[in-house]
């Protein structure tokens, strides 16, 4: 069915998206497939694997590209939260854009911007930890 490796719906807990913005993806290989369809209405989603630690932010860009982010703080590998301006790190207060670019440190990497293809149906994100 073509509905393999589709996203559901999920209550969201984190920051300030919506619960339309947070799917479900299973892990095909080292890929995490998010169906186009899905930025039908929103120009963001947040994509959560049970198979992983961390989720992915990826975004619509007015262009029409695809951007994906690591939701990892590059100063110790906690989670970041999304807020209506980006991220924020809770741990020691990091905060980056929404294009993942370090505001406030102590964190003075940006977040990881993982590999994208796309195909006809989905966005294919390459899934690796730096
Ligand atoms: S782990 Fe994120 S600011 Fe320290």
């Amino acid at each position: 069915m073509a509905c393999a490796g589709m996203a559901i719906t999920l209550p969201l807990l984190n920051g300030c998206s919506t619960p339309s913005q947070l799917i479900q993806a299973s892990l095909n290989g080292d890929e995490l497939q998010v169906p186009l369809t899905a930025f039908a209405d929103k120009n963001y989603v947040i994509v959560r694997s049970k198979q992983l630690e961390f989720d992915v932010f990826v975004k619509k860009e007015t262009d029409g590209t695809y951007k994906a982010l690591l939701m990892r703080c590059t100063h110790r590998n906690n989670p970041v939260q999304r807020t209506s301006a980006g991220f924020v790190c809770h741990e020691h207060g990091s905060r980056f854009n929404e294009q993942g670019k370090v505001l406030t440190e102590p964190a003075v990497k940006n977040l990881t911007e993982l590999p994208i293809t796309i195909n006809q149906s989905y966005i294919n994100i390459k899934y690796r930890l730096p």
